[in-house]
């Protein structure tokens, strides 16, 4: 009989238990199909520990079921029998327990009967406990259920063998199923036999700067649990030092690491020194190497070099050096003294720290105050001690006596010494002195002095002269020799009153007082009238007269004047020695201004007489007729007497230069002084006379002459050219002139038509006066007819006719200059009759 049936039980989270039960009759034979089968024994005899002895020893184990599935199963396979089957279930320390896996039953796995486990009710009964497990198969009333039972009845064993060989799974658990098994594989594997593993990227395993990487495999190349761990070169540190291992999930647990210089602790300068760094791969790191040195004074503590090396570890190769400052030798108090070098005892006498030195009261320092420490570890001076303090020995002066409280040489604070003189000197100073605390005494030693007369006062502009001379006469000090006579005499201008000489007499006293020298004084003087007197004295100011004890030798006394007035005279005078005035008394005069002195034609008139022409008078100015004002018409005295304006002068009114017509000559008597001239007035009655070119007729006054008020009688005249009457031509006859106007010279020639004869002159010329030469216009005369009764007529009746022909000549030309031209009756002048002698000549 073959039969599989599987059951799976999760013992754990990673591995799987597999309970297989194999249900077979002892007889039946053990086919080799690998799956889950269930036996049991043919017989019932088996007590609960027998019957899992023999499923031991038989099978795998004692079965054990789990689920209603299984029950069912079982429950239908098995044959009935009356003491039913043992199973896998027993009380371990009264907990109900799977035996083949030592788990405690849970409460969803129990299957029990109802009313049971009952520990068979006998317990209090018989004392026997109930401890093992059988299965009611196929019982009536309750198939498949469990019931408590003592195991020492004996019944039938129910076993199982499992399907699972050992190497079943490479790299997994082998679980049982019915009738077969599967791998359930390690994390890491699959397959069906668990026996291919996952695989990482081998090319996300890259080697870092400065680094390597040693990988190893469990199971294969980049495989899972292959491991590769990193490393670095010397000074260098990996960021991450846990390998990198391949996980199921086919990642590497880490990214690669990389390799970080390694770094030291960051180093500083240490009090009292440098320190200076070269870093040839990076600040502080691996290689590195920092010198420290230390300043002045300072020595390298701490550190067995100056030069420390940043090492592969990360640590330097030595301690930090410090600079620590040379100690000088420590200094003992000073007797009677003290040694002052600061609170820090660190420092105290160390390099650059400064000791001072003091003394004790009584006590002054001899040497140094103070004392420095060296960079030499020495001190900078040496040290001082402590003297008692003393005054000097007072030196002695000629003639003084000294007595002192203490030898000379013991002169402390506080002793005293006492001064006198010889006989005939008396003491200048202190009598007695006494040593201060700083050994100074309190007062200067004093002199010894002979016995005297003072010096004398010497008066007020005064000369001394004294017997034996004094040795320095403004001296106070220097006592006079006992007999000496002095004589006083005054500077000038002054005049001695007292004694006139004293003489030094015992007891050091003068005779006499000093006399008084007194300037002199000049007589009262008064201010002038209308004026002042200021008098000055050591500069002491009086003004006026009342004054009169100033007037004394020296003093000057100044004057001045009133408004209105001014001084005549000297302006100061000075009290001379001979108790005179150096100068007279000025005087004050009323100030006018000068009479203005009066031109020719001018006329004053003056608001004041002449001689009191006081301030603010005016006089105003103005001239004879015919003449004009040159200047301002009034003048004011002002203040200081001067006039305000200038005196004006008076010019002589004339006629303006007259205007000569053109071509016109004129003559003037006075003479014009320059003709064109026309600023230059022409004196009242200066007479022109105008004459006209040749060729031009004057029309107008021929003279004129400068009247009053500087105006001339009359306007210059014209000079207009002459002009002869228009000619025509004669009846039957032609005309030709020289010039188109009738102007002086013209020419007219006539000529008659043929047959016709010209009867009179055949040129006519224009003369200067406008007559035509010849007079008569010619005419053209018809063919003759006998005339030689008439030629001789005319050969003798030639005078008479001469005569007549004259009279009719004058007529006509009288008729012909009314009618032509405008006659002025002064100026018409007639030609003289010796020109109308040539026209009669020409007409004869
Ligand atoms: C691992 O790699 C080496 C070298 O490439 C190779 O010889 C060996 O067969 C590989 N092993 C596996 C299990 O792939
Ligand atoms: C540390 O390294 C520096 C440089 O190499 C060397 O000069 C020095 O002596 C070393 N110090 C010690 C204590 O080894």
């Amino acid at each position: 009989m073959e039969m599989c049936f599987g059951l799976l039980q999760t013992r754990g989270p990673k591995t799987s238990w597999i309970s297989l039960i194999f249900l077979c009759s002892l007889l039946c034979t053990w086919t080799s199909v690998e799956c889950w089968s269930y036996f049991y024994s043919n017989t019932n005899n088996m007590s609960w520990p027998q019957a899992r002895a023999w499923c031991q020893e038989h099978y795998t184990d004692m079965v054990a079921i789990q689920n209603q599935e299984e029950i069912g199963h079982l429950n239908s396979w098995l044959p009935k029998k009356r003491t039913y089957y043992w199973i896998g279930i027993r009380k371990v320390e009264h907990v109900w327990t799977w035996v083949g896996t030592g788990k405690a039953l849970t409460a969803e796995a129990t299957n029990w009967a109802k009313g049971e486990p009952n520990n068979g009710k006998g317990v209090k009964r018989t004392g026997v406990k109930e401890d093992c497990v059988e299965m009611y198969i196929k019982s009536d009333s309750q198939p498949g259920k469990w019931n408590d039972e003592r195991c020492e009845k004996l019944k039938t064993a129910l076993c199982y063998t499992a399907a699972c060989k050992d190497d079943s799974c490479r790299y997994g658990e082998c679980v049982e199923t019915i009738n077969s098994h599967e791998c359930a594989c390690f994390e890491g594997f699959y397959g069906e036999k668990c026996e291919q593993v996952v695989q990482c990227n081998m090319e996300e395993v890259t080697v870092p700067y400065k680094g390597s990487v040693n990988c190893t495999h469990m199971y294969g190349n980049f495989s899972y649990d292959s491991s590769c761990q990193y490393s670095c070169e010397e000074g260098y540190q990996l960021s991450v030092s846990r390998p990198l291992k391949c996980n199921a999930s086919q990642q590497w647990s880490e990214r690669p690491p990389s390799c970080e210089l390694v770094q030291c602790q960051v180093l500083s300068s240490p009090a009292g020194g440098s320190m200076k760094c070269s870093d040839p791969l990076g600040n502080s790191s691996y290689q590195s190497t920092c010198v420290f040195t230390c300043d002045e004074g300072h020595v390298l503590a701490g550190s067995p070099s100056n030069t420390l090396q940043c090492e592969a570890s990360g640590i330097w190769n030595a301690s930090q050096p410090l600079c620590l400052a040379v100690q000088c030798p420590s200094l003992q108090q000073l007797d009677n003294g003290f040694v002052s070098c600061g609170d820090d005892a660190d420092v105290m006498f160390s390099y650059g720290n400064t000791c001072s030195f003091s003394c004790g009261p009584g006590y002054h320092l001899v040497g140094p105050s103070k004392a420095a420490c060296t960079s030499a570890a020495v001190w900078s001076d040496r040290k001082p001690r402590c003297e008692a303090i003393t005054c000097q020995n007072p030196e002695a002066g000629a003639h003084l006596v000294t007595q002192c409280s203490r030898p000379l040489t013991k002169l402390w604070p506080n002793s005293t010494c006492s001064f006198s003189c010889e006989a005939g000197f008396e003491l200048q100073g202190a009598p007695s002195t006494q040593c201060s605390e700083g050994g100074q005494w309190s007062e200067a030693v004093p002199t010894c002095k002979a016995i005297g007369c003072p010096a004398p006062e010497i008066p007020t502009s005064a000369q001394i002269s004294c017997s034996p001379p004094l040795s320095s006469p403004a001296s106070t000090v220097t006592p006079h020799p006992l007999g000496t006579v002095c004589i006083f005499s005054c500077d000038e201008g002054h005049e001695l009153q007292g004694a006139l000489s004293m003489e030094c007499a015992n007891p050091g006293q003068w005779t006499s007082a000093p006399p008084n020298c007194t300037a002199v004084r000049c007589p009262l003087l008064e201010a002038p009238e209308n004026g002042h007197i200021n008098c000055s004295n050591s500069g002491f100011v009086s003004r006026g007269v009342d004054a009169d004890v100033m007037f004394s030798y020296g003093n000057t006394c100044s004057f001045s004047c009133g408004p209105g007035y001014h001084l005549v005279g000297p302006s100061k005078a000075a009290c001379t020695s001979a108790a005179v005035w150096s100068d007279r008394k000025p005087r004050c005069e009323a100030i006018t201004c000068q009479n203005p002195e009066a031109g020719a034609h001018l006329v004053t008139q003056c608001s004041r007489p002449l001689t009191k022409l006081w301030p603010n008078s005016t006089c105003s100015f103005s001239c004879e007729a015919g003449f004009e004002l040159q200047g301002a018409p009034s003048t004011q005295c002002s203040e200081g007497g001067q006039w305000s304006e200038a005196v004006p002068t008076c010019k002589a009114i004339g006629c303006p230069a007259p205007e000569i017509p053109t071509s016109a000559q004129i003559s003037c008597s006075p003479p014009l002084s320059s003709p064109a001239s026309t600023v230059t007035p022409h004196p009242l009655g200066t007479v022109c006379i105008f004459s006209c070119d040749e060729g031009h007729e004057l029309q107008g006054a021929l003279s004129m002459e400068c009247a009053n008020p500087g105006q001339w009688t009359s306007a210059p005249p014209n000079c207009t050219a002459v002009r002869c009457p228009l000619l025509d031509a004669p009846e039957n006859g032609h005309i030709n002139c020289s010039n188109s106007e009738p102007v002086l010279n013209s020419q007219c020639s006539f000529t008659c038509n043929q047959d016709y004869s010209l009867d009179g002159h055949e040129l006519l010329t224009c003369d200067r006066h406008g007559n035509w030469t010849s007079g008569q216009k010619p005419t053209c005369q018809a063919p003759p007819s006998p005339v030689i009764a008439i030629a001789s007529g005319v050969a003798t009746g030639g005078a008479l006719l001469s005569g007549l022909s004259l009279a009719v000549w004058i007529l006509k030309r009288l008729k012909q200059r009314a009618t032509k031209f405008e006659l002025n009756s002064n100026s018409d002048i007639e030609a003289p009759p010796q020109v109308y002698k040539s026209s009669i000549d020409s007409l004869i």
